[in-house]
């Protein structure tokens, strides 16, 4: 990313936006970048409080009379000598005519300057005046480097002790995916609360970071003990991951092999589509983040979605290799591109950005999407290459409700050869995975109630007395498995797949 900018500077990119919160930093490695130029340039900074300051300056050496925008960025106009001018938080004043037009006319009067403004702010705000003009970048969270300086810093202070390789590397990586002040906050507490830092302090510092990611309320850290065996059938589609299970080590890529971008799982609801998504993170060994596209939305504030989106996508990407979870994505992008936008083309704006993120993300984040509406999902979303696979999870066959069934009585009873699975599979055509587990649930609360052990013959008037979602929303199902034999790739075996025909 410094680079990225580095780039964008020394090409005389006249407007550089820069997305973030972390001023401090972003300030220093302007300021680096900013010394290694040649000639090396001055940086200024302006802030509605105290106008323009040269960087590294005290505040109070401030040029006259640029406090206000306008007057800012005419001072910089003014300015003969080359520099980088960052202005700090310019956004909600970004929209006025009269800054819009100044900076128009700052940007017209740099030709072949070696002047850029750098418009620093934690979130996006472009007047449609300026899109042709400026680049946005985001300035990613710190990397494993800048994460060492903060912890070897930390030990310093603290005279700690001096930590193995390995050790200080799993403090690094727990770190990954926190800003330079909140990885320093995490190690200070971990020292805190043990009186050292070493090895054994990484769950502390991974626990940390779960609670920060959390808080930031877009992002959760998702932990599913299930392993995929706790998903009866399936087959293709679990095969399908297993394959992937070293997808994303050193020996894949040294291999030829390229990163997996994601997949789409669709289908009936209840049959396992967000169980096998989480034990995809056991599975593979990597950290399943769930997005919340409904926190995304924040008409607070123009731009605030948008925000909210780069920073959680920001936050994946430090810390992969990951697996992000986008449960129900008809849910989150519903809307998205039709023609009834009720929200001034926020979710279209988001759709977009998050396309667009799709397809040019380089870090190994993995994308795991549910879905089960799929006339309210985005046509974009399915077009080839978008998804590696796009997975269809139908109602589960006799042989996978056995297996559903041994799964579920398994994990309440140890011994479970008083059932029938054949003749309970059978009964309950039609059932999905969820309410063949409700059936079990609703005959263990009948006989509990009449202090006896539940039986064969409780889980069958379960099953009697439900009426199956397949049964009562038959039209949507059907359509569903229209357009997905067409259109998705079966997750069941294709065994399976034909003895479903056959039924
Ligand atoms: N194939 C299955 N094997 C084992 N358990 C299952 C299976 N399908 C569903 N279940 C049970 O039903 C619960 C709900 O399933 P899950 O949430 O994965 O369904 P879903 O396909 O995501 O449904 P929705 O479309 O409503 O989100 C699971 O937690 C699990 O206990
Ligand atoms: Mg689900």
């Amino acid at each position: 990313m410094k680079e990225e900018l580095n780039i964008l500077i020394q090409a005389q990119y006249p407007l550089i936006y820069l997305v973030t919160s972390e001023e401090e930093r972003a300030e220093q490695s302007i300021s680096t970048i900013a010394q290694t130029l040649k000639p090396t340039r001055r940086v200024y900074v302006w802030t509605v409080t105290h106008g323009i300051v040269e960087y590294g300056q005290p505040r109070n050496v401030t040029q006259h009379n640029t406090v206000s925008p306008e007057a800012a960025i005419e001072w910089i106009i003014r300015q003969r000598e080359p520099g980088i001018f960052i202005l700090k938080d310019l956004h909600p004043f970004i929209d006025a005519p009269a800054t819009t037009r100044s900076l128009r006319d700052a940007i017209a009067q740099f030709k072949g300057m070696q002047k850029n403004i750098i418009l620093m702010s934690p979130m996006q705000n472009v007047p449609i005046e300026l899109e042709k003009e400026v680049v946005v970048i985001d300035f990613q969270l710190p990397d494993m480097a800048e994460l060492n300086k903060v912890l070897t810093h930390h030990i310093d202070q603290n005279r700690g002790r001096r930590l193995s390789t390995e050790a200080r590397e799993k403090l690094l990586r727990a770190a990954l995916g926190l800003t330079k002040d909140e990885a320093e906050k995490v190690y200070r507490k971990a020292q805190v609360t043990i009186g050292r830092l070493t090895e054994d302090e990484v769950d502390i510092v991974l626990s940390e970071k779960k609670q920060l990611i959390r808080r930031n309320g877009i992002l959760e850290y998702i932990e599913e003990d299930a392993t995929i065996d706790a998903v009866g059938g399936l087959e293709e589609l679990k095969k399908w991951l297993k394959q992937r299970s070293n997808a994303f080590t050193e020996r894949a890529r040294e291999y030829g092999l390229p990163q997996p971008k994601g997949m789409l799982i669709l289908g009936v609801p209840g049959c396992g589509k967000s169980l096998i998504a989480k034990t995809t993170s056991r599975l593979w060994g990597l950290p399943l983040l769930r997005l919340d596209m409904g926190r995304v939305y924040d008409g607070s504030m123009v731009g605030r979605s948008e925000a909210n989106l780069r920073n959680a996508l920001k936050t994946a990407e430090s810390i992969s290799p990951a697996i992000l979870f986008i449960d129900e994505l008809d849910k989150s992008f519903a809307g998205s591109g039709g023609s009834g936008d009720s929200d001034g083309g926020t979710s279209s704006r988001i759709f977009g950005s998050f396309l667009t993120w799709m397809q040019e993300k380089k870090s190994p984040v993995f994308v795991m999407a549910t879905a089960n509406r799929v006339e309210r999902l985005p046509g974009e979303f399915l077009r080839k290459g978008r998804f590696d696979e796009i997975f269809f999870v139908d109602l589960p066959t006799p042989e996978e409700r056995q297996d559903i069934y041994k799964i579920h009585l398994t994990k309440r009873r140890e011994d479970i050869t008083r059932f029938d699975l054949e003749q309970l599979a059978k009964m309950s055509d039609g059932f999905s995975g969820a309410e063949i587990e409700q059936a079990i649930v609703a005959a263990m609360y009948e006989a509990f109630a009449q202090e006896r052990e539940f039986t064969q013959l409780d889980i069958i008037a379960a099953l009697k007395a439900t009426l199956p979602l397949s049964r009562t929303m038959q039209e949507q199902v059907t359509a569903l498995r229209d357009w997905a034999r067409q259109r998705a790739r079966p997750a069941a075996s294709s065994v399976a797949e034909y003895q479903r025909m056959e039924f």
